[in-house]
């Protein structure tokens, strides 16, 4: 089959590789009809390549056909259309009864101290192949797959896979006041759809931030209060100026480890690239990798008593905090990957024709296979417009 495989930074290549097949009694081998390219595949793309290997296959948000189940799965059959969840989770553990699919004890990768196993991550989330192929093998079938109605066009339920949930979960975790007002760092696929959502629960002052002409075009048009990180030197500022000094109730940051603006991090991350394995992998464990010129601001701009609500992923390990602000303004944080299947029950009745959160023309290119090295360097670059790209093999 032909699948996108990582080659090293900025070099990832459609090959061709063998087909996957049924290993344990409870795979399921799915064909893709469409398959998302997101964010955090950026971060495979050039600055979390220490933790590849050539070869490895990526991609984790995937629909499409069952074509062969093992003898344990009964809750599918071939034939089925299916979205499967970013995470692994054997859905039966205690953290998936508490609804943390993404701490599933039975696919922790123990031996890198990680949560669940994640489709298409990395050593560090179990080296599992990834999604943006012909096939995917998916273990734990008898839990993970969403079934979704025949009729509409993928483009309304892929988004099942990740950007919904991760975008709801982003909401949850933000824990918005009654009339309160949201700021949301990133207008990227997770924070546009993040407005979305808050929109759609009746948030009255959604204010998105981004330096993106078209992904501030797109949400302002929904109704998004947008600012652009280029017209102000203090964006805290900003928000406070729109929020009656105080600043936001509750801050969403959509953007992560990449975010644009901290120079000092960024040199770092690009060194990293040049180092032998050997010496990168154990940098990038101990560095403090992450580029905070989302998450400083986050915390700026919330007001005293928020809550900042991180789903832009982190992956430094001595990141430097200002504690005394987060300490003194008693801010609450949360964060971490989104547990996918926690979700699906609230989101599931959204997807209808009325199409709210306007997921039927979410994606702005829908690409063949073929086109993936074009493809990453297109959404990395942010040229051609491409907010959302979703490849159909
Ligand atoms: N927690 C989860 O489960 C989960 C799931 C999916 C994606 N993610 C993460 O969400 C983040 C966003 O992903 P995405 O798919 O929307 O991709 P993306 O990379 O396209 O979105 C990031 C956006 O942030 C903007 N940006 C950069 N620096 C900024 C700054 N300083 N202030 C404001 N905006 C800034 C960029 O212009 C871009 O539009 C990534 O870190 C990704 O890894 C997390
Ligand atoms: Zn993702
Ligand atoms: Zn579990």
């Amino acid at each position: 089959m032909k699948a996108v495989v990582w080659h090293g930074p900025r070099d990832v290549r459609v090959d061709t590789v063998p087909d996957p097949t049924i290993q344990e009694p409870t795979d399921a081998i799915v064909r893709m009809t469409t398959t998302g390219l997101c964010g955090s595949d950026l971060h495979l793309y050039e600055v979390l390549g220490p933790y590849m290997r050539e070869g490895d296959i990526i991609g984790h948000e995937p629909m499409g056909i069952v074509e062969a189940v093992g003898d344990d799965v009964t809750n599918l059959a071939v034939g089925d259309r299916v979205v499967i969840p970013f995470q692994i989770a054997c859905g039966r553990c205690d953290q998936c009864n508490r609804g943390l699919q993404t701490q599933c004890e039975t696919t922790q990768v123990t031996e890198e101290d990680s949560g669940a196993a994640l489709f298409g991550y990395t050593k560090l989330y179990g080296a599992v192949p990834g999604a943006q192929a012909e096939l995917l093998r998916v273990p734990h079938a008898d839990y993970g797959p969403i079934k979704v109605p025949e009729g509409p066009a993928d483009d309304r339920f892929v988004y099942l896979s990740d950007v919904l949930p991760t975008a709801w979960q982003s909401v949850e975790y933000a824990n918005v006041p009654d009339g309160g007002t949201v700021a949301v760092l990133g207008l990227g696929p997770i924070g546009a759809m993040a407005c979305r959502v808050l929109q759609q629960r009746g948030v009255e002052q959604v204010i998105g931030i981004d330096l993106v002409d078209e992904r501030l075009a797109r949400e302002a048009a929904r109704g998004t209060t947008t600012l652009d990180l280029r017209e102000h030197d203090d964006i805290a500022e900003a928000v406070r100026e729109l929020t009656k000094g105080r600043g936001a109730d509750s801050v969403i940051d959509a953007v992560g480890m990449e975010a644009h603006g901290s120079p000092a991090t960024k040199l770092a991350h690009r060194l990293t690239q040049f180092l032998p394995k050997a010496i990168s992998e154990p940098f990038m464990d101990h560095a403090g990798v992450d580029r905070l010129g989302a998450m400083l601001p986050a915390i700026d701009m919330v007001r005293r008593g928020g809550t900042v609500s991180l789903i832009g992923v982190y992956g430094g390990m001595v990141d430097p905090l200002p504690m005394m602000t987060m300490f003194d303004k008693q801010i609450t944080m949360r964060m971490g990957q989104a547990n996918v299947k926690h979700w699906v029950d609230d989101i599931m009745p959204l997807l209808d024709d009325t199409d709210v959160l306007g997921v039927d023309d979410f994606a702005t290119h829908r690409l063949p296979l073929d086109e993936a090295p074009k493809a990453y360097e297109m959404f990395q670059q942010k040229t051609n417009g491409a907010i959302k790209v979703v490849f159909q093999p």
